[in-house]
C-alpha cells in the first residue's frame, strides 16, 4: 500500500522516479507526486490526484530538474485522494520533503500539539504530521553537520510516533542526501554505480540495478550517490546482506498483453511448473521442500497444522486443509491472518504454523507470523516475493517461484500456492500412511498440470463469449463442494474485486439453507463441478437452480456432456485427480471474471479502492 521510490545520483531524477512509480502503481494509485532537489538547496514538489498520467502531464507543464529526489504513489488511509493529500509532504519550514507508507496512529495528538505551537497543516494526512514532527526536531537541533542534523531529527521524531512507516526524506540543507527508515512497511535499497535508490519494492529499481538490500524493521539508511550507511533507528550499526534480484525488468512488464492480469493468467503453465520443479522425488514417491528446514523426525512429529493467510491466500489455505487432511491425515485448520493475530488459539508444541502470502508483506499475515513466533512456535512461510519481510523473518518455508505478480487480482500465485501445499501434503503423507503407488500417482498428476492448463487457456475466447452474455448481471453465485468449495470462494472474490458486482461463493449444498433466495433469471450461478465424488450431488443442486429459472454456467470435466443439456453454458477442464482439481478449475473462473470486468469497462489491473500489497491494518 503506497509505493515509494527515491533516487540520488548524477542522472535526471524525474524520469527515473516516474518510471519507478509506474512500476509501483499496483501498490496504490489514487494520487502521486515527487520532490526534486537540484543542488541549489531548493526542493521543488509536484503532486497530483488521480492516476500517474496526471502527474506526468503536470511535469510536462511544470518540469523539475535535479539529480536527487523522492516520489510516492498513494493508497489513501487518512484524507481523501486529492492534490493536497498527495505526497511528498513538507514541514513547517518548507525545507524538508518526505514520502511515507504506513499509518501514524498517534498523529492527532501530535498534530494538536504542533498546531498549538503555530504549525499550519495543509492536508488531512497523518504523513504530513510526521513531516512536521521531523522538521520540528530539526529546528530544535544544535547539531552543526546538516546530514547528522537530519538523521538525528528523523530518529527523534520516529521515537515519538506509534504505528508503521516506510519513509524517505530529504532536506534542502543537505543536497544529494536521502534518509530512509522502516517499521512495518517495506523498503529496499538499490545499489547502482554512482547512484542509489530506495523503493518499496525491487520491481521499481530492477531496470537500474540488481543489487539490493532489503531493510529490516527499525533500520535507518543514509544514501549519497557514492555511499550508503545502514544503522537502526537507535543509532547502532545494523547488519545487512546484499541480494541479487531474481527477475528481469521484462518480467515485470505487460509485454503484448493488454493487462497484467491476463498475462499472469497465461503464465500459469510455467508458474505451476516452477512451483514443483526440482521438488518431485520419484524414487521416494514423495516431495522435497528443503527450505522448511525440518528433519524427518520433526516432520513425523507434526500433529496439527495451522494455515494462515488473507484473501486469495486464505482460499489457497482452505484447499491446503483439504489436501493435507486427505493425503496426510493431519488435522489442519485455516485461520484468517487478521483474526489469528488477535485471537488466542490453542497451539501446542506439535502444531506447525504456515503463513501464506504472495507479497510476503501483508501486514496481518506478518503480524500473525510474529504472534506465532512470540509464543515460541516455529512459523514457516509459503511466499512468492523473494527477500520480502515474511520470507526473511519466517523460520523456513518454500518460495512459489512464480515471478512478479503485478495485477492486483491474484491469479498465478493462487495456483502456485495450491501446488506447493499439494507438495507439502504429499511429503507429510508419505511419512505416514500414503502408499508408494498413490505418491507416484500424485507426482504424475502434478507433472501433467502445465499441459492441462494450456488446454484450458485455449478456451479464453469461449469464456469471453459467456462473460459477454451475462455482462449486465447484477450479481453472481459461485458454488462448489469439497476441494472446490474454496475454488468457489476464490471465483467470487475475483469477480467482485475487479468487476464490482456482488458475487458470493458457497458450499453448493448450502444453497437450500438461504442462498437459493438469491437465485433469479438475472443472477447466474457458476457451478464448479468436476467429475468427482460429489458430481452427482452437484447435478441435483444445479437442477434446483434451473427449476427456479436461474442461469447456470458449469465448469466440469471433459466428457461430462450431460451438463450441456441442463446448464446454459459449459466450460470444460481436462480430467485431473480430485484433490488437484482446484488448480485447473480456478483458471476458467479467473478468465470469466477478467473478460466480464473488461466488458464492463473496469480497469482490471487497478480495481477501485484496492492495492496489491496490504501493508496497513
Ligand atoms: C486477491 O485477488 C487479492 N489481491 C487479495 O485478496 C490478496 O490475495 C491478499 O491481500 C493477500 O495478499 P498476499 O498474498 O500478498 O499476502
Amino acid at each position: 500500500m503506497c509505493g515509494i521510490i527515491g533516487y540520488v545520483g548524477s542522472a535526471s531524477a524525474a524520469p527515473i522516479l516516474l518510471d519507478g512509480l509506474r512500476r509501483l502503481e499496483y501498490r496504490g494509485y489514487d494520487s502521486s507526486g515527487l520532490a526534486i532537489m537540484n543542488g541549489s538547496e531548493k526542493i521543488e514538489t509536484r503532486r497530483k490526484s488521480g492516476r500517474l498520467e496526471n502527474l506526468r502531464s503536470l511535469l510536462v507543464e511544470q518540469p523539475v530538474e535535479g539529480d536527487c529526489g523522492i516520489s510516492h504513489t498513494r493508497w489513501a488511509t487518512h484524507g481523501e485522494p486529492s492534490d493536497v493529500n498527495a505526497h511528498p509532504h513538507s514541514d513547517q519550514s518548507g525545507k524538508l520533503a518526505m514520502v511515507h507508507n504506513g499509518v501514524i496512529e498517534n498523529y492527532q495528538v501530535l498534530k494538536d500539539q504542533m498546531e498549538a505551537e503555530g504549525h499550519e497543516f495543509s492536508s488531512q494526512t497523518d504523513s504530513e504530521v510526521l513531516a512536521h514532527l521531523i522538521g520540528r526536531c530539526y529546528e530544535k537541533s544544535t547539531e552543526e553537520d546538516s546530514h547528522q542534523r537530519l538523521v538525528g531529527a528523523i530518529r527523534e521524531a520516529l521515537s515519538q510516533v506509534s504505528g508503521t512507516y516506510g519513509i524517505v526524506a530529504m532536506h534542502a540543507d543537505s543536497p544529494g542526501f536521502l534518509v530512509g527508515a522502516r517499521l512495518g512497511s517495506p523498503l529496499v535499497v538499490g545499489l547502482g554505480k554512482g547512484e542509489k535508490f530506495l523503493a518499496s519494492d525491487v520491481g521499481a529499481i530492477v531496470a537500474h540495478t540488481t543489487d539490493a538490500i532489503y531493510l529490516q524493521d527499525r533500520d535507518l539508511v543514509c544514501l549519497t550517490e557514492g555511499d550508503f550507511r545502514i544503522e537502526n533507528v537507535d543509532g547502532d550499526l545494523s547488519e545487512y546482506e546484499v541480494s541479487t534480484v531474481d527477475f528481469t525488468p521484462e518480467q515485470a512488464e505487460k509485454g503484448s498483453y493488454p493487462h497484467f492480469m491476463l498475462k499472469e493468467i497465461f503464465e500459469q503453465p510455467t508458474s505451476i511448473e516452477n512451483a514443483f520443479r526440482g521438488r518431485l522425488v520419484d524414487d521416494q514417491a514423495s516431495a522435497l521442500l528443503g527450505g522448511l528446514g525440518l528433519t524427518p523426525r520433526e516432520l513425523r512429529d507434526v500433529e496439527r497444522i495451522v494455515l494462515c493467510g488473507c484473501g486469495t491466500a486464505s482460499h489457497a489455505a482452505m484447499v491446503g486443509e483439504y489436501l493435507i487432511e486427505h493425503l496426510a491425515r493431519i488435522p489442519t485448520e485455516v485461520e484468517i491472518a487478521s483474526e489469528f493475530r488477535y485471537r488466542n488459539p490453542p497451539l501446542d508444541k506439535n502444531t506447525l504454523v504456515f503463513v501464506i502470502s504472495q507479497s510476503g508483506e501483508t501486514i496481518d499475515t506478518l503480524a500473525a507470523m510474529r504472534e506465532g513466533q512470540r509464543k515460541g512456535h516455529r512459523v514457516l512461510g509459503i511466499v512468492n516475493s523473494v527477500g520480502s519481510t515474511i520470507a526473511r523473518e519466517s523460520d523456513g518455508g518454500s518460495y512459489l517461484h512464480s515471478g512478479p505478480e503485478i495485477g492486483v487480482a491474484a491469479t498465478k500465485s493462487f495456483t502456485s500456492q495450491v501446488t506447493v501445499l499439494a507438495l507439502l501434503a504429499i511429503l507429510l503423507g508419505r511419512m505416514r500412511h500414503l502408499s508408494v503407488d498413490y505418491g507416484q500417482k500424485m507426482l504424475a498428476e502434478l507433472r501433467e498440470l502445465p499441459a492441462k492448463v494450456d488446454k484450458i487457456l485455449l478456451q479464453s475466447e469461449h469464456i469471453r463469449q459467456i462473460a459477454l452474455k451475462y455482462v449486465d448481471s447484477p450479481g453472481m453465485l459461485f458454488l462448489g463442494r469439497q476441494f472446490n468449495y474454496p475454488t468457489a470462494l476464490e471465483g467470487a472474490l475475483k469477480m467482485k474485486e475487479i468487476s464490482y458486482i456482488f458475487a458470493s461463493g458457497h458450499a453448493a449444498a448450502e444453497l437450500k439453507h438461504g442462498i437459493i433466495a438469491l437465485v433469479s433469471e438475472e443472477v447466474p450461478s457458476v457451478f464448479i463441478m468436476p467429475k468427482d465424488a460429489v458430481y452427482e450431488k452437484n447435478v441435483s443442486t444445479l437442477e434446483e437452480v434451473k427449476a427456479r429459472k436461474g442461469p447456470v454456467i458449469a465448469v466440469t470435466t471433459e466428457g461430462s456432456t450431460q451438463l450441456e443439456r441442463i446448464a446454459d453454458d459449459v466450460i470444460y477442464i481436462p480430467p485431473v485427480t480430485e484433490c488437484l482439481s482446484p488448480i485447473l478449475a480456478s483458471i476458467p473462473l479467473q478468465l470469466l471474471s477478467y473478460h466480464f470486468a473488461v466488458a464492463r469497462g473496469c480497469d482490471v489491473d487497478k480495481p477501485r479502492n484496492l492495492a496489491k500489497s496490504v501493508t496497513v491494518e
